[in-house]
C-alpha cells in the first residue's frame, strides 16, 4: 500500500515526518497504520489529510510465464483489466472514510460486518484474493506437496489423491462466481466478526471451503493456504465453459506447494501465539479472582475480629 499525503496549504509544509505503514503481510497479524505523537502534532501543525492508497500488486512472475496452462491473454485481462479494476474502485470508495489508512485486512474484517457487507467490502476481498492467488501458482509448479503439509493433508483427507478430489469438487461445484480454498482451521468457534459457518471441536486442521464473490477465510478467523478463482474471467479465454478442465491444469501444473507450505508454518506459528496469548490471559484472570478472594477473606477475618472485640 502506498501512502499520498494530499495538502490543504498552498505552500509545501516544512515538516515532513510521514505515518509508519501498517505491515500487514497475507497471512500474519494485521497492523492498522499508526501514528506516532511527535506525527499526530506535526499532522496537526501543517493541516494535512492522509490518504492510503492501495498499489496493483504484479504477480511473482512475468505475465507469459504460466503459458501453455494459463496464457498471458488471460493474466493481461484478469490481472490487468479486473484486478486493477478493484484496486481503483477501493481507492475511491475509502477516501475520507474510516477505513482510509487501515490494512487491507482490517477493511476486509470491518466491511464484513457479519455478512451484512459494506460496499468496500467486496473490492477489498477481491484485491486481497487475487494477490493470494497469483502467489498461489508458479511457472513449472504442480505436483505434489512435502514434508509438514503433505503430513496434514494426509491426516486430514485420508491422501493426497483424495484431498485434490475434494479440493475440484469445490471449486467446481461453487454456483457462480467464487473461490475455492485450502484452509488451517485453527478451531476459532468465537470469530468477532462472523458467525463460524463449521464450528467444531476438532482442532488445528486443514478445512476446503468455498466461498461466493468475494468473501474468503479471512472473515471466519481462518488461515488461508491455497485458492482457486473460479470467477468467468479467470479461465473463459483459456478454456471457455470448461471450468473442470481449468481446475485439473491449476492443480496439476501451476500450484505452487512452496507457497503453500510457508503459509501453513505461518499459521501454525499465529495459532501457536495465540494459544500462549489465551493462556496469559487465562492465568491473569485466575490470579485476580484468587486475588479477589483473598481480600474477601481478610475482610471477613476483619469483621470476625471486631466481634471478638
Ligand atoms: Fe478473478
Amino acid at each position: 500500500m502506498a501512502i499520498a499525503v494530499a495538502f490543504s496549504a498552498s505552500s509545501l509544509p516544512t515538516c515532513t515526518v510521514l505515518p509508519l505503514q501498517g505491515l500487514p503481510g497475507i497471512l500474519g497479524s494485521p497492523r492498522p497504520l499508526q501514528w506516532t505523537k511527535k506525527e499526530r502534532r506535526c499532522r496537526r501543525k501543517i493541516g494535512f489529510t492522509v490518504t492510503a492508497k492501495f498499489d496493483l500488486k504484479p504477480p511473482p512472475y512475468s505475465l507469459n510465464s504460466l503459458e501453455p496452462h494459463m496464457s498471458q491473454e488471460t493474466l493481461e485481462y484478469h490481472w490487468g483489466k479486473h484486478h486493477r479494476g478493484y484496486v481503483e474502485n477501493l481507492n475511491k470508495q475509502i477516501v475520507g472514510t474510516e477505513l482510509d489508512g487501515m490494512s487491507l485486512e482490517d477493511i476486509i474484517i470491518v466491511s464484513y460486518n457479519k455478512g451484512d457487507l459494506l460496499p468496500t467490502f467486496n473490492n477489498a476481498g477481491q484485491i486481497w484474493n487475487h494477490d493470494f492467488f497469483w502467489e498461489s501458482m508458479k511457472p513449472g509448479g504442480g505436483g505434489k506437496p512435502d514434508g509438514d503439509l503433505l503430513e496434514l493433508i494426509e491426516r486430514d483427507f485420508g491422501s493426497f489423491e483424495k484431498f485434490v478430489e475434494e479440493f475440484k469438487s469445490a471449486a467446481a461445484t461453487q454456483f457462480g462466481s467464487g473461490w475455492a480454498w485450502l484452509a488451517y482451521k485453527a478451531n476459532r468457534l468465537e470469530v468477532g466478526n462472523a458467525v463460524n459457518p463449521r464450528p467444531s471441536d476438532e482442532d488445528k486442521k486443514l478445512v476446503i471451503v468455498k466461498s461466493p464473490n468475494a468473501v474468503n477465510p479471512l472473515v471466519w478467523d481462518y488461515s488461508p493456504l491455497l485458492t482457486i478463482d473460479v470467477w468467468e474471467h479467470a479461465y473463459y479465454l483459456d478454456f471457455q465453459n470448461r471450468r473442470p478442465d481449468y481446475i485439473s491444469i491449476f492443480i496439476e501444473k501451476l500450484v505452487s506447494w512452496e507457497a503453500v507450505s510457508s503459509r501453513l508454518e505461518i499459521a501454525k506459528a499465529r495459532a501457536a501465539e495465540r494459544e500462549r496469548e489465551e493462556e496469559r490471559k487465562k492465568k491473569e484472570e485466575d490470579d485476580k479472582m484468587a486475588g479477589g478472594e483473598t481480600a474477601e477473606v481478610y475482610l471477613d477475618n476483619d469483621t470476625d475480629d471486631s466481634e471478638v472485640e
